[in-house]
Order: C-alpha cells, then structure tokens, then sequence
C-alpha cells in the first residue's frame, strides 16, 4: 500500500516556487501527498493560494495575516479575509499569531491575532497559528477564546514544553511537527514528541524553509514531509506507515478535508 500523508503548512505561493510551482506539486503527490494546506501570511498571498486550491485539487487554502504583517494590513483587512473565507477551498484562518522574536510591534500584532481569532469563530473555521517566543501570551488568548466545539485549529511548528503542549491539546489543538525535529540539536523537541500522542499530532514542512535533514541549505518542498513522517515513527518507535496515517487522519478531521480512498 502506498503510503499517505499531508503537509499541514506550506507556502506555495512563496515566490521560490514561480519557476516550478506545478512540478513541485506533481512531486509532492507522487511521495503519496495527498493534500497540502497552502497558507497565507497577508491579504496577496492569501488571495493567491485561494486561487491555486481552485486549480489544484490536492491544494487547499488558508487566509490570514501573519504577526510580521501585522502592522501592513490594511484598514477593512478582516472584510478582505471573510470575503476570501466565503470560497468553499479555503478551510482554515491562518497563519496567525505572535512572534516576539523579530522587532514587530507588539500591540498591533495581539489585535491582529485578536480580531483573527474572531473572525475564525465567526465563521466556524480552525485557526492556524504561528508562536516563537510568545508561548505565555498565545496561551492566555486561546484560553480567553469562547469557542469551545474541536477542532479549535493547530499549532504550528510547535516550539513550546510539553506542559503547553497538553494544554492546547485540552483546549482541542493539535500540534504540528515540522523539519527542525530532524535536526540534531533538536533533543527537547524529540523529548516533546515521544510524550505527545499521535492521535493530536500533524506534519508540515513550512516550505520553502525548515528544510528537514538531509536537505538543509536547500529550498525546502510538500514531498519533504516524508522526512518528518519517518523521524516521528523513529523517535516513538512506530511504523512509519502508521505515523503516516494517523497525521494524515488528523489532518482531514482538522481542515475537514475528504479522505483519500
Ligand atoms: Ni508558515
């Protein structure tokens, strides 16, 4: 049987894929991707990633405003994001967040995830969220959140302890796993996922970058997803072909995508 999996986050409409968009989708389809979650950062990418889901059958689309796009967005931005969100391939908000790494102010970008977050329960679709080192703060909001019906959405790249992991996992999250657990400094992030179960876990390979290990330098692409798979199986010690398939089960639970037959 052919193996099956999902990337959960990728940026196709990055423009490291103008030359060859199509081939790395065909690629990734023939490493038995059945679905990739194309997701938006600003309104131009969200719209864009939009349009390929309507031309890609296994593309589907996430709109949303990133934290280092946050102080861009135009005034009517969540207008924009409802009308892109009524096109029937759009299946989740996202990605949205915090990141308190980069020097982006701080108070537009928790009213931007803010008003996101409603904008989501609004329209009953999961969020898709970006977290680097506003783990406090993103969880003080999502617990804030009056939603309470799953599938609440996932955290991407997951970079928190295992403490917020099971938190966010009551709150009907799931985390997602993507290249830097193949890295090999990567040991509190193997530790988290050898506790978490894979019943709450998704796969990403947040290309074009995280490219998984052996391909680190290169542009990361959807079939590297694979590399994630297998290094989950290894670190749980679990076929890869179930880590396969549980992931991507998760995955259509989550963005309410059909399964494959
Ligand atoms: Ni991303």
């Amino acid at each position: 049987m052919k193996q099956v999996l999902v990337d959960s986050h990728a940026h196709l409409c990055d423009e490291a894929f103008d030359q060859d968009r199509d081939e790395v989708i065909d690629r990734a389809v023939g490493a038995g991707i059945t679905a990739i979650m194309d997701v938006g950062y600003d309104l131009d990418s969200s719209g864009r990633a939009a349009v390929l889901a309507g031309r890609r059958q296994e593309v589907h689309a996430a709109v949303g405003i990133s934290p280092h796009d946050a102080a861009k967005a135009p005034g009517d931005y969540l207008d924009q994001l409802a009308g892109l969100a009524k096109n029937q391939r759009v299946v989740a908000i996202g990605e949205i967040g915090l990141d308190f790494y980069y020097d982006e102010p701080r108070d537009r970008q928790r009213e931007v995830f803010q008003d996101q977050l409603e904008l989501a329960d609004k329209l009953g679709l999961p969020v898709i969220i970006h977290d680097r080192d506003a783990h406090g703060e993103i969880l003080d909001l999502l617990r804030s959140r009056r939603r309470t019906e799953y599938p609440a959405g996932v955290l991407h790249c997951f970079s928190g302890s295992l403490e917020m992991a099971r938190e966010c996992i009551k709150m009907g999250f799931f985390l997602s796993v993507a290249g830097p657990v193949t890295f090999h400094n990567a040991r509190r992030l193997a530790q988290t996922v050898a506790e978490l179960p894979l019943e709450r876990l998704l796969v990403e390979t947040d290309c074009p970058y995280l490219t998984p290990v052996p391909y680190r330098g290169k542009r990361n692409e959807p079939a590297n997803v694979a590399l994630v798979a297998a290094r989950i199986a290894e670190i749980k010690g679990l076929p890869v072909d179930k880590v396969a398939r549980i992931t991507t089960e998760n995955a259509a639970a989550l963005f309410g995508l059909k399964q494959p037959k």
